[in-house]
């Protein structure tokens, strides 16, 4: 899934590696952190920015950090990376001093996210960045009329995902604003990247479509009500009219937070 997200965001995800680069200005870009690197999808846009940079690449996960190690090779990028296994809520792993650190997706996953927010702030070098992304609800693919079902499915999934999440996720969705100024950090630009992608979407789309509705299947079977898992069941068929592989109305939507900032 997060590859496709990869592909699905590509565009934006250039861009704005693009508008930290123009922001680091003079600071020459050299060692960079990717933070919860999964399988790698900044790492790479990163690597492609920055012709100079290598990244270490943590993650607590030895499938992303093999994962990513594998798509390296491919890219022809293994000599620039450095995948680093380190669960952060431990300690900061020994990364070295970083010009730029890179948190997408990853944040709100630590323990205590204003602890690892003074430890970055700590392993900048003066001039460097910190790059955040932050997402609060999965994008959505469908019309909100499906032809089956009450209209609103995505919008009601969206609910649920909140409700599950806040169990056991419980600083998605803060106010990095206010948790990024008070860990000493002065904000240089902050707004939304925003995926709108118009029917016909590409096959990777369509791909990231069926996983997300698939994981949103399991994750919130105990949730949803009987309509909705009957719905859901429908596009995810095989064959039919409704399936997502027969439907030509799917889009993509996606709206994710980002700041820019750097040690005050
Ligand atoms: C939602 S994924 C985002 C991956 C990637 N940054 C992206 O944008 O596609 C979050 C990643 O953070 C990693 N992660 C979560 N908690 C962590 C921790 N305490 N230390 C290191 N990595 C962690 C997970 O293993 C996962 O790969």
């Amino acid at each position: 899934m997060l590859d496709l997200d990869a592909d699905v965001s590509a565009e934006q995800l250039g861009r704005f590696t693009a508008r930290v680069a123009a922001l680091a200005g003079d600071h020459p870009v050299r060692d960079v952190v990717d933070l919860g690197a999964g399988t790698g999808t900044g790492t790479f846009a990163l690597l492609r920015q920055f012709p100079e940079a290598r990244v270490t690449a943590v993650d607590t996960a030895d499938e992303m950090l093999g994962h990513l190690a594998g798509s390296a090779q491919r890219h022809g990028f293994d000599g620039r990376i450095r995948p680093l296994r380190a669960d952060v809520d431990e300690r900061w792993p020994e990364t070295g001093p970083a010009d730029l650190i890179w948190a997408a997706s990853s944040m709100h996953h630590m323990a205590d996210p204003d602890r690892v927010l003074r430890d970055i702030r700590a392993t900048l070098r003066p001039g460097g960045q910190l790059a955040m992304i932050e997402m609060e609800s999965m994008p959505h693919f469908l019309p909100d009329d499906l032809g089956i079902g009450t209209p609103g499915l995505e919008s009601r999934c969206d609910v649920l995902m909140a409700e599950a999440r806040a169990e056991h996720l419980p600083h998605m969705g803060s106010d990095w604003t206010a948790r990024l100024t008070a860990a000493g950090f002065t904000i240089r630009e902050s707004g939304d990247l925003v995926v709108d992608l118009p029917a016909p979407v590409p096959a990777a789309a369509a791909r990231y479509a069926y996983a997300t509705l698939q994981r949103m299947r399991a994750g919130l079977a105990d949730r949803l009500t009987s309509e909705d898992r009957d719905t859901l069941d429908v596009l995810l068929a095989d064959d039919g009219p409704h399936s997502l592989r027969n439907r030509t109305d799917l889009t993509v939507r996606s709206t994710r937070s980002f700041w820019i900032a750097t040690p005050a």
